[in-house]
């Protein structure tokens, strides 16, 4: 039975009368009561992560008996940046009481910001073996499974938290995000609205609904709130995107330079400002391919394939096989993304070897078990550093990423044994040259400009076939392939 001072204030705790319960633990405390744990609960629920840890810590020296002191001090060493003693608490807590979900949580969420993902999914587990639907853990378990790209799981389960707890924001934008990351936009938008209803102050619930908005594709809608909004560089991005949709060139550069005076590095407002002013930039924008893909990663294949009619590596694979082009054993995959590419060539004696910028693609064409090798590298690096050979080189729809081919010409060129082939696809250009349309932000190269810049590099035996690359707003999008040969 505890002390009768101390159970009147865990009355008022309960009762939400938090200054008086708090003044009377304080008292409490100096009165020799052991009151530092419903205190500790009290500091945790205003936020005060710090005084949590003041209060706790010398305590947890001592008494590492008590799981739950290790549970509150992990929490707010985590929320204070200590993450490394948070997780030794936490550890410990789960040990002394293996049977509290609590600890579990704890212990998972300290992991999860250690970037130990699929432990922390295990401690989420191991938690909701005990308390089976527990939101808490659920919500947290959904986070682990997000940050493994296992979107679809997540997805399951944040549908069921938010089911149970309807009130519950956190949930409903984890949804958003998840729904986000497969391309599920309108259900994207449901749960966007949903946030929004419960925080409709909050800018940063209103900026994912503007987009959920975008991505659904009422461009119209998604300006009118992103314009009532503008309030930081990330809002004048997606209005600047918006505005392109809207093919409205001149609002998208005022946007995009709003945003740059606040983040003149950001690679991506740099990309499309050169879109709109037509420079071309010289060097590969290594940090807004890798950023773009690691992103679209998770929906590339469901979107690009199934929704986007996306075909070019199939149609390269047939296109090479008309060609002659069947025996090749030494297979280069440049820009290899999810491995589309390498399960229409694989074959028995084949190496296939691929490189991407993205890790999250890789991963993906890792997962597809067909390469031999796999490099996280940018194309023209990873060549020029190379002293390997092969009898194939590919780059399916990767210099719609690449603004100047020549010097990736000659290096492809270097790479190749003799008598060996390249092939690659381009979105074509209206014109003689290069160009980047602003509404895509992808390279359209010119074919016939390319033939000559691969005969200048030493190949020979161009041949090129038209291609539809992709379907864009319902409408077929120009390319071509070519192939080239390494002559003697
Ligand atoms: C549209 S995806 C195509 C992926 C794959 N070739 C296919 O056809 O499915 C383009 C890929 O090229 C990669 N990429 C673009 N530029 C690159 C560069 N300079 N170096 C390495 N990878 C690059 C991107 O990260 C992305 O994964």
């Amino acid at each position: 039975m505890a002390d009768p001072r101390l159970e009147s204030c865990l009355a008022l705790h309960r009762a939400n009368h938090l200054g008086e319960a708090e003044a009377g633990y304080r008292q409490c405390l100096a009165a020799g009561i052991d009151a530092a744990l419903p205190l500790s609960g009290l500091l945790l629920q205003q936020g005060r992560h710090a005084e949590v840890v003041d209060l706790l810590e010398p305590r947890c020296t001592t008494r590492v008996d008590n799981a739950n002191m290790a549970i509150n001090l992990s929490i707010a060493l985590r929320k204070t940046g200590r993450n490394d003693d948070a997780l030794r608490h936490a550890r410990q807590a789960s040990e002394l009481a293996p049977q509290q979900p609590a600890a579990w949580n704890a212990l998972g969420l300290a992991q999860l910001e250690s970037g130990a993902v699929a432990d922390a999914l295990h401690a989420f587990d191991r938690g909701l073996g005990l308390a089976p639907g527990h939101t808490a853990l659920e919500l947290h378990r959904a986070k682990a499974l997000r940050r493994l790209d296992r979107h679809r799981e997540a997805i399951a389960v944040l549908e069921r938290v938010v089911g149970a707890a309807p009130d519950l924001l956190e949930a409903w934008r984890d949804l958003t995000s998840a729904r986000n990351a497969l391309g599920l936009y309108p259900a994207a938008l449901d749960s966007a609205t949903s946030a929004l209803r419960l925080a409709p102050n909050d800018l940063d619930v209103a900026l994912e609904h503007a987009v959920a908005l975008l991505n659904a594709g009422q461009t119209g809608n998604a300006i009118k709130r992103l314009e009532k909004l503008e309030a930081d560089p990330q809002t004048w991005m997606w209005l600047a995107q918006a505005r392109l949709r809207d093919n409205d060139v001149a609002g998208a550069r005022a946007a995009y330079e709003r945003a740059a005076t606040h983040d003149p590095d950001n690679p991506f407002i740099r990309h499309f400002l050169a879109a709109i002013d037509g420079h071309l930039p010289e060097a590969v924008e290594t940090d807004y391919i890798r950023k773009l893909f690691d992103d679209f990663a998770p929906r590339f294949e469901s979107t690009l394939v199934d929704a986007l009619a996306y075909g070019t590596p199939k149609t390269i694979a047939q296109f090479l096989e008309r060609s002659g082009v069947t025996s090749a054993q030494e297979v280069l995959d440049l820009g290899c993304g999810t491995g589309l590419m390498a399960a229409e060539l694989a074959a028995p004696g084949r190496n296939i070897d691929g490189l991407d910028l993205s890790e999250r693609m890789l991963t993906q064409a890792r997962a597809k078990g067909i390469y031999r090798a796999l490099h996280a590298a940018e194309l023209l690096e990873f060549l020029r550093g190379s002293e390997q050979r092969w009898d194939l080189v590919l780059a399916a729809d990767v210099f719609v990423y690449v603004a100047r081919l020549e010097p990736v010409f000659a290096a492809i060129h270097d790479r190749l044994a003799v008598g060996g082939h390249f092939v690659f696809s381009v979105e074509s250009s209206d014109g003689a040259d290069t160009q980047l349309p602003p509404q895509t932000g992808r390279y359209r190269h010119a074919p016939d400009q390319l033939e000559q810049q691969l005969l200048a590099a030493g190949f020979s035996d161009v041949r090129r076939e038209p291609l539809t690359v992709r379907m864009e707003v319902g409408q077929p999008v120009r390319g071509e392939i070519m192939l080239a040969r390494r002559g003697d």
